[in-house]
C-alpha cells in the first residue's frame, strides 16, 4: 500500500536549520526513518520535499486522484496557505498533519493551522518520531 510523506518549505535543511528546535538529524535521516517504518508496517513510503506551494498543491491533487494516504508536514504553509487548505479539502484518503516541534508552544502565528480542519488528525511535538507515529496511525486506519 502506497503512502506519501510530503514536506513543505525549509524542511530539506533539517540538521542545520535551528537544531535547538528541529534536532540534529538531517532530511536524509528523516527519509530513511520513514522508509524503515514503512517496511515494518508493510507500507510503500515515498518521501518528498518542496519549497514551492504550487508543487505541493499539485502533489495533493495527484494524491486525491489516486486515493493515496498522505502524511504531511506543511511547515510554514500550515499557518496561512488557503490554497493548500482547499487542495486538501478534496482528499479521498486519510491525511495526517505532522509537526516536528509543538507549534502550540511557540510563537503566536504558529498557533493557527489552516490544515488541521481538513486533516484526519494531527501529531505534533515528538521530533522526527511524529512521522513514525503518523505512519502507525495510518496503518491502523486501513
Ligand atoms: C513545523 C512547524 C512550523 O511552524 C514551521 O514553520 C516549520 C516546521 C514543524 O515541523 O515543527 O517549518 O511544521
Amino acid at each position: 500500500k502506497k503512502v506519501l510523506v510530503l514536506n513543505g518549505p525549509n524542511l530539506r535543511r533539517l540538521g542545520t536549520r535551528e537544531p535547538e528546535i528541529y534536532g540534529a538529524d538531517t532530511f536524509d535521516d528523516l527519509v530513511r526513518l520513514c522508509r524503515e517504518t514503512g517496511l515494518e508496517l508493510g507500507l510503500d513510503v515515498e518521501v518528498r520535499q518542496t519549497n514551492d506551494e504550487a508543487e505541493l498543491v499539485g502533489w495533493v491533487h495527484r494524491a486525491a486522484d489516486e486515493r493515496t494516504p498522505v502524511v504531511l508536514n506543511p511547515a510554514a504553509f500550515t499557518h496561512y496557505s488557503y490554497a493548500l487548505h482547499d487542495a486538501l479539502a478534496q482528499r479521498t484518503a486519510p491525511l495526517i498533519e505532522v509537526h516536528i516541534s509543538n507549534p502550540a508552544a511557540r510563537e503566536e502565528f504558529r498557533h493557527t493551522s489552516v490544515v488541521a480542519s481538513v486533516a484526519t488528525g494531527t501529531i505534533a511535538g515528538f521530533g522526527l518520531r511524529s512521522y513514525v507515529l503518523a505512519l502507525r496511525a495510518l496503518s491502523e486506519l486501513e
